[in-house]
């Protein structure tokens, strides 16, 4: 099929979460399958600043937002077998940081709308856009509302995947009109309304052929209030439209044994070897006692509560406790960054926290860490714990989502797992299982190596998923 994937974010240009991982590598997965697949993206500052000089500049045009033509660049340049488009503004997307301001809706109302004129100006036609999260879920809706007329829209069909139903791009009533030109009834028949304003992702979870999440039990979950954060009516309008299609990593990027950000590669055979010594230059690099019998955990993360830090934060006196050394890189909310702070310095040499988003140090601490801390309140499919089973990292994760669909907790009888777990979301039951995985690292050596090399063995690449992917889109070029 040929297919053009709409998202707000993709490596290896740009990239602030899971999402650019998998916007990434499933293109490049699904162009192997022999997809024609595109992506489009915002041109963001870092991104000009970075690869200027290697776009190409395709075409000027312009889209009408608050009643007045704005002009679009856009820009491309080919990754692979994959054409990633660019969509150029320098008011809306040449600025500090991907999301969080005041106008984000008009900005990503923007942004969907150059992307369906592109088609125009192209005269490119795909059969399938694939629209990622709430800043691309009003693509379908206004595919189908305003250009119904035109054969060639018209022919097109959708597939909406949600990465994170917390982020719904919820905005006042008045968009709907002044930025998105939608006519007024959207809002009287219910199809985009929420809470008294629209809904991207609401508008996204109705409009497309199939809506597809990123895990099956996440899939599941969200059809429940627990996890539907309010949606969960309209996802049980769907739920027979709806599947859970678990996401891989780009496995060439994340690689052991090539991996040139890590010093000494490894793969399953001297992994054990070869680890200790990745761990103790971590030990030297980041100011932690250099000790190679000691375990390691890691923890790679944006700093929210969705990634149960709130867990972590009412055992501290039992997290400095336990025989284990601690590094923590992320960024985030103001008070998990200043608990890690006087965690460290109150732990000096045990306890570090790198504040800040730094991709190199990423590489090293999985690399380097024996075990990878993931106790998430919700986590739709999880990229983290997926790197850390390709380094032999075992991941301690709670049964949610993508975690329990990817990780299987040892047990100690039939000698099975790749990983720890708990299930309830209980301080408790985290300490415990954290206590459990350090009695097996420090006397059930051979256990460990099992699971290690378990670990190591775990399909974490696209090759099935990008096989369900082309059964979805065949579905639906034949309906
Ligand atoms: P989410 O998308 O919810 O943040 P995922 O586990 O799906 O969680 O993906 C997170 C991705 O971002 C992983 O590739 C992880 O390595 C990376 N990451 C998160 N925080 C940092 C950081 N501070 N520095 C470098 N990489 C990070
Ligand atoms: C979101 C989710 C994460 C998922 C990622 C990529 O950021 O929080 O669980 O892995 O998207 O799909």
């Amino acid at each position: 099929a040929s297919i053009l994937m709409v998202a707000s974010e993709a490596l290896p240009f740009i990239k602030t979460g899971g999402l650019a991982d998998v916007v990434g590598s499933l293109p490049q997965a699904l162009s192997q399958k022999g997809h024609e697949v595109k992506v489009v993206i915002p041109l963001y500052r870092k991104i000009w600043e970075k690869y200027q000089s290697e776009l190409y500049f395709d075409c000027e045009y312009s889209v009408s937002i608050n009643y007045h033509e704005v002009p679009v660049r856009l820009y491309s340049k080919m990754e692979g077998d994959v054409c990633y488009f660019f969509i150029q503004h320098q008011g809306y997307f040449e600025r500090d940081t991907l999301y969080g301001y005041d106008d984000d809706g008009e900005r990503f109302a923007y942004f969907q709308k150059a992307v369906i004129e592109m088609l125009n100006q192209l005269n490119y036609w795909p059969n399938i856009i694939h629209c990622h999260d709430w800043q691309t879920g009003m693509i379908p809706c206004m595919v189908k509302e305003t250009h119904d007329s035109d054969p060639r829209y018209n022919a097109i069909r959708f597939v909406y995947t949600i990465h994170n139903l917390l982020f719904q791009g919820n905005f006042g009533p008045e968009m709907l009109d002044s930025c998105l030109g939608l006519p007024y009834y959207l809002m009287e028949n219910g199809n985009v309304k929420f809470d008294g304003g629209i809904s991207f992702m609401k508008s996204g979870i109705l409009y497309a052929d199939k809506v597809t999440t990123v895990s099956p039990t996440y899939s599941q979950e969200i059809l429940t209030p627990q996890y539907g954060e309010h949606l969960e009516a309209v996802l049980n309008m769907r739920k027979y439209d709806l599947w859970g299609i678990v996401n891989g990593i780009d496995t060439k990027s994340w690689n052991p044994k090539t991996d040139p950000l890590i010093e000494y590669n490894y793969d399953k055979i001297n992994v054990r070897v070869q680890k200790v010594k990745n761990k103790l230059a971590l030990q030297k690099e980041l100011g932690l006692t250099q000790d190679e019998d000691v375990m390691l955990v890691g923890c790679v993360s944006r700093l929210t509560w969705q990634k149960g830090f709130y867990l972590l934060m009412e055992q501290l006196d039992a997290l400095c406790a336990a025989p284990i050394q601690l590094v923590i890189l992320g960024t985030g909310e103001a008070p998990i960054e200043n608990k890690f702070r006087d965690l460290e310095n109150g732990n000096k040499g045990k306890i570090v926290f790198y504040n800040g988003y730094n991709e190199e140090i990423a590489h090293r601490v999985y690399a380097a860490s024996d075990l990878f801390l993931m106790p998430s309140l919700f986590e739709p499919c999880g990229i983290s714990q997926l790197i850390s089973l390709r380094y032999g990292t075992l991941p301690l994760v709670r049964e949610t989502g993508g975690l329990k669909d990817t990780v299987d907790a040892y047990n100690e009888y039939e000698k099975s797992g790749n990983g720890f777990s708990f299930e309830k979301y209980d301080s408790n039951d985290l300490i415990n299982v954290l206590y459990y995985a350090c009695d097996v690292y420090y006397n059930r050596k051979d256990d460990w190596q099992m699971l290690q090399t378990n670990a190591m063995n775990t399909d974490v690449s696209w090759e099935n998923s990008a096989n369900t992917y082309s059964l979805l889109y065949n579905e639906l070029m034949n309906q």
